[in-house]
């Protein structure tokens, strides 16, 4: 039988830097890099990058991956992308980037979050886009510019998300994918078309928003300057769901936590659904279907901030001995390093740490870092429970699921099995399969990730320590309203 050569490119467009994966044919990952750019906080809560930098970024990525001569870059056959969501990135007529792109996690827009969800009202914009307002979303922030920076609102010609830039840049056409689109709040996510409604709110021209696609549609093929001749680009998808692609989190009742920069819990459904509250995100998943998800902005990057920038030091030291004292002692660790997303919707929200006496150690604070994380995800999977969705299962992946201690944690506070996947590059290893499954390797996004996507092990809860943990969780949820008014007078 003859060799299958083909090879796929996937690219997650993360906060702190670039992934790029290259993946053959059956799913084995034949090379990876990353590039790494940086976020700027230019206020207290903003946060910034320049697109240029995603672009260089991705240009010497795609150089790093065949830079040993292994393999060669005519064999590519597809590219796809999982990228950062909500990020506004707005161009002039000359397709140049205007101002720095806003990220998702920046909590400047508190001001057009409240106009959107008080004077418009969370009915009208639930039944327009099935969510409603969070600060990280496009469209506060396309308020925001409009209202604060009118000069370069006036040069609009086209308003995109931060992987549908790298793709405009690489095929020269303006696309988008419905499960990325979702968290602009300007797409009817049940109906997958542009809300007009929306767009008349925002004071968005229609002409300004890309074309939408399926994510594992192809959208171009790849210009010359990349150096990729046979590659053609399918849609790709916003990070979560491309790591819910990368971690088969594909049928029904799926579920997949990310523990990267932000922290997620992804659920799956066949069926358009939102919780009562709009409390998690209802979006469009890159199967073609839906998923419910919770998305909470400080998660690897709290543990990072606290064991890097504040002890200076070793995560393995950091922890060590505290296997032996899950769900123990009373230090609790609030992660609203960023103000938080879900389910709190609060910008204001601060990083705390709470119980601390004079023999607590580093080491329990470090251990109450990684269990304050767990807290905050249960939270979402709290509101999930109120829609009937019960996670006794989970897929995790992210830069956080290396270590085995949280994975722990993380299996007792949610009381769920936690598995692992044998490829832990959740979403640029989803983007590989959508280019796959676009370029026609696999006839859909289920059959490929049935067929490349394995488990390598799972952790369970174990009874003692699940109970110790519903304990603390009932402290914990005591803290948020108690410190909110506080929070807000900071
Ligand atoms: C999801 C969200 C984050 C970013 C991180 O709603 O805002 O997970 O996508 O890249």
């Amino acid at each position: 039988m003859e060799r299958n050569m083909n090879t796929y490119i996937g690219i997650d467009l993360g906060t702190s830097g670039v992934k790029l994966l290259l993946v053959a044919a059956d799913g084995s990952i034949l090379a990876e890099t990353t590039e790494a750019y940086p976020v700027s906080y230019p206020k207290d809560g903003w946060s910034e990058q320049n697109p240029s930098d995603w672009l260089s970024a991705v240009k010497k990525g795609i150089k790093n991956l065949f830079d040993g001569g292994m393999y060669e870059a005519k064999d590519v056959k597809g590219v796809s992308f999982g990228g950062q969501m909500h990020g506004l990135v707005m161009l002039d007529k000359e397709g140049e980037v205007i101002r720095p792109a806003i990220l998702w996690n920046d909590g400047r827009t508190q001001k057009q979050t409240d106009y959107l969800n008080e004077v418009i009202g969370k009915e009208k914009l639930s039944a327009l886009t099935a969510n409603i307002a969070f600060a990280g979303f496009t469209a506060p922030k396309i308020l925001w510019v409009e209202e604060n920076e009118p000069e370069n609102f006036k040069r609009i010609d086209k308003i995109c998300l931060p992987k549908d830039y790298l793709a405009y840049k690489m095929t020269g056409v303006f696309s988008s994918d419905y499960s990325d689109a979702s968290g602009m709040l300007l797409l009817d996510v049940k109906n997958k078309c542009w809300s007009k409604e929306m767009a008349e709110v925002c004071h968005v021209k229609e002409e300004w928003l890309p074309k939408l696609y399926e994510s594992y549609e192809v959208t171009g093929r790849v210009l010359g300057e990349y150096g990729l001749p046979s590659a053609l680009v399918t849609a790709g998808a916003g990070d979560n769901a491309a790591a819910a692609i990368g971690t088969g989190t594909v049928k029904n009742g799926d579920a997949n936590v990310s523990l990267g920069t932000s922290g997620t819990v992804f659920i799956a459904g066949d069926r358009f659904s939102v919780d009562k509250k709009n409390a998690l995100h209802a979006f469009a998943h890159a199967t073609g279907k839906w998923h419910l998800m919770g998305c909470i902005l400080s998660a690897a990057s709290a543990n990072k901030w606290w064991i890097e920038d504040i002890l200076s030091g070793d995560y393995a030291l950091a922890v060590k001995g505290m296997e032996e004292k899950l769900g123990e002692g009373n230090v609790y660790f609030l992660p609203y390093l960023m103000g938080e997303r879900s389910p709190h919707n609060d910008v204001n929200a601060r990083g705390a740490f709470i119980g601390m006496r004079p023999d607590t150690t580093k080491e329990e604070m470090s251990l109450a870092v990684l269990e304050g994380v767990a807290f905050a995800l249960k939270d979402c999977v709290e509101v999930a429970l109120t829609n009937g969705i019960e996670v006794k299962k989970t897929k995790i992946c992210g830069g956080g699921a290396k270590s085995e201690l949280w994975k722990k944690i993380i299996a007792n506070v949610l009381n769920a099995e936690v598995c692992s996947l044998e490829t832990e590059q959740g979403p640029a290893y989803g983007g590989a399969i959508l280019a796959m499954v676009g370029t026609g390797e696999y006839a859909s996004v289920e059959e490929a990730a049935e067929k490349v996507v394995k488990v390598k092990s799972s952790v369970f809860p174990d009874s003692e320590t699940a109970r110790k943990y519903e304990r603390k969780y009932r402290v914990f949820k005591e803290l948020y309203p108690a410190l909110k008014n506080a929070f807000a007078l900071m």
